[in-house]
């Protein structure tokens, strides 16, 4: 019941002022994982842990994880063996003490001794060789798992809620996964070690065993209930960690250097940094005091059942049920078997904390996985016609309709206009029409074909969008425009697709042309302006020849000269494409055929410029508040 609360704790943390900048957080699936955080349950899932990991290891590097498992196999072998040649030494040497011609009786045992021990040495550091070679690449596997799924996941995955919450704790899942070889294998190991001693020990004396299990219960619990708090901890600062992260990100990027400075605002970022850090800190100081006592309670325990295992040896001993050397044997033993139980628990209880986190690796996998793009299979032609129906759309988890049954065409030749405040729409429905998302109700078409039924990818490769957010990749111009995927006459497409954006100009005075990266604060690149950007946001549309291409917003960041050159250079383009355009600029859209005007997600008029600057409504009034600041010449102008 106490850890119940420990959970629902998390909003009762105490907050030194009102915090706006705030995460909700969603890791409700691991708060009620933490709930079910039992000894028991832990201890039944170590096998499987143990399994995961050589599975993964497995899927890294076969040679290595087979060469790992015998290496450890021969190691524990080694060891029971050793101890067998330490019970037959030690007979020996005490045997000697009366009659020295037993000392050379005791020479082959010595010998398997030292033989045991050398190839002992040997194997750990063929293991930990094999452990650090096997532990970056498992890293590597397991963040690439990660990357596969969320880029194989429908794009409203990322609109749910906790969707970015479950992907960091999956990312720490895999910065851990390093280690789980390494603990697997070390408990692995210590159960060699066990077993071995154990079987010297249970031919020697088998009443000390049940006394032997007793010195290290009380520590396995203690171990268990102390991850159980370190884990709530976990959970308990996981929005604070959060905004450290967040914080830690705006701090130091210099997308936002600029503002950071202009607006002062660096104290009172800082400060929000340590208020977070000081809660982190109150939490994990709380946590650790708390596992300290449990780990007193329970090494106090095991102390207690130690010295009643030892009193055991003596009294054996005492009562001749055992030699001088079988005792002697039994010291080395018992102490051997001690430390693989403490192994298994110490090594144990960083595997569990570790599998905790592979399980919230394990779970976003699998929430991707279920929102993987499962469409149809169906490849789509160059589109002649793009459409909605009625189509309804809701972000997940929203409380009302983004869309609301909107009917849309564009046809192939065509250029259509999509105008509307911020906020009614129009960005949603360019990610319908190139099927990015799925409608919530209705259907978006192309050529007649359910987006749901064409296969993704397909449809993607005709498709080419300028976002309103679009991409700065950190790579060279030309990869920023073909993408890596450049059209058979190479970069005669590109300097073509860069003469109609504009982008021609900026790629003329870049030191190395096409060449040159535009990466300024990784690799030393060049560095571009906003306009300069977009100008090659544009080109790399172009540049994709599709038969569908929306643009939002393209030209927002554009010089006039770029602007027109652009909306000039759409009905070329126009010829073989449908073009999509979403503008605020209203003068720009006298170049479509057609001018769609959306108002609270509902299509509310359409027509052509003429039509709808002489029509009343939202157009016609948006276009009369564009032209009140008019220069007082146009103005004149248009009076007349
Ligand atoms: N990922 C999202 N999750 C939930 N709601 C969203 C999401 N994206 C947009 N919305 C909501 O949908 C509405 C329409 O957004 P949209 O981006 O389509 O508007 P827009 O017409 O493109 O606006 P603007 O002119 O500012 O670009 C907004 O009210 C916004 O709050
Ligand atoms: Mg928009």
């Amino acid at each position: 019941m106490a850890d119940q609360t420990a959970v629902t704790d998390t909003d009762a943390t105490p907050r030194p002022h009102s915090e706006e900048l705030e995460f909700v957080y969603n890791g409700g699936d691991s708060a009620e994982l933490a709930r079910h955080l039992t000894w028991r349950s832990l201890i039944s899932r170590l096998p499987k842990l143990v399994r995961r990991s050589f599975a993964l290891a497995w899927a890294v590097d076969r040679r290595s994880t087979i060469a790992l498992l015998a290496c450890q196999v021969i190691s524990g072998l080694l060891e029971a063996l050793g101890l067998f040649a330490t019970t037959a030494a030690l007979s020996a040497l005490i045997q000697s003490a009366s009659d020295p011609a037993h000392l050379t009786a005791a020479l082959p045992s010595v010998l398997m001794l030292a033989a045991t021990a050398g190839l002992r040495a040997i194997l750990g550091i063929a293991i930990q060789g094999l452990s650090n070679r096997l532990g970056p690449r498992i890293a590597r596997e397991a963040e690439y798992r990660m990357l596969h799924a969320a880029t194989g996941a429908e794009m409203a995955a990322y609109d749910h809620p906790g969707f970015d919450d479950r992907y960091d704790k999956a990312d720490r899942g895999v910065e851990v996964s390093r280690d789980m070889i390494g603990e697997s294998q070390n408990l692995v190991s210590s159960a060699a070690t066990l077993i071995a001693a154990a079987v010297v020990v249970g031919a020697l004396a088998p009443v000390l065993l049940p006394l032997l299990v007793l010195t290290a219960l009380p520590q396995a619990l203690a171990s268990v209930a102390g991850e159980r708090v370190t884990y709530l901890a976990t959970l308990r600062t996981f929005r604070d960690r959060r905004m450290l992260n967040m914080l830690r990100w705006y701090l130091s990027h210099k997308d936002q250097a600029d503002q950071i400075r202009t607006d002062t605002l660096a104290s009172y970022l800082l400060d929000k940094y340590r208020a977070s850090g000081v809660r982190v800190d109150r939490t994990v100081d709380e946590a650790t005091w708390q596992r300290a006592k449990i780990s007193l309670v329970g090494s106090a325990v095991s102390g207690l059942a130690a010295a009643l295992m030892w009193a055991g040896v003596m009294v054996l001993l005492g009562t001749g049920h055992i030699g001088a050397a079988a005792a002697g044997t039994l010291v080395f033993a018992l102490r051997s078997a001690s430390g693989g139980l403490h192994g298994i628990v110490g090594y144990g209880a960083d595997l569990m904390r570790t599998g905790r986190y592979m399980d919230d690796w394990e779970s976003f996998i699998d929430e991707a996985a279920g929102q993987r793009l499962d469409r149809g299979a169906l490849t789509p032609d160059r589109p002649r016609q793009v459409a909605l129906h009625q189509v309804t759309y809701r972000y997940p988890e929203a409380e009302s309709d983004t869309l609301r049954k909107v009917d849309f065409e564009v046809r192939q030749g065509e250029i259509v206009a999509v105008v509307g405040e911020n906020g009614s729409g129009k960005t949603t429905l360019m990610k319908l029409l190139c099927g990015l998302n799925l409608p919530t109700a209705g259907l978006v078409t192309w050529d007649g074909i359910s987006t749901r039924d064409l296969d993704p990818y397909a449809l993607w490769k005709e498709c080419a969008v300028v976002p309103q957010e679009f991409a700065r990749w950190p790579m060279t111009a030309r990869e920023n425009i073909t993408l890596g995927q450049p059209q058979p006459d190479g970069d005669a497409a590109v300097h073509r697709a860069a003469a109609a954006s504009g982008a021609d100009a900026v790629i003329t005075v870049l030191r190395s042309g096409l060449g040159t990266l535009l990466a300024r604060e990784w690799w030393n690149g060049q560095a571009l302006s906003s306009g300069q950007w977009q100008r090659i946001a544009v080109a790399r549309a172009i540049h994709r020849d599709a038969g569908l291409l929306v643009m939002d917003e393209p030209t927002s960041d554009l010089d006039a000269r770029a602007e027109h050159l652009i909306f000039t250079g759409l009905r070329a383009l126009a010829k073989d494409r449908a073009v999509v355009l979403v503008t605020h600029n209203l003068a720009n859209t006298a170049v479509a055929d057609r001018i769609v005007v959306m108002e609270g997600g509902r299509v509310t008029a359409q027509g052509t410029f003429t039509e709808l600057t002489a029509r009343p409504g939202l157009f016609r009034d948006l276009w009369l508040l564009q032209q009140d600041r008019m220069t007082p010449a146009a103005q004149e102008d248009a009076a007349r």
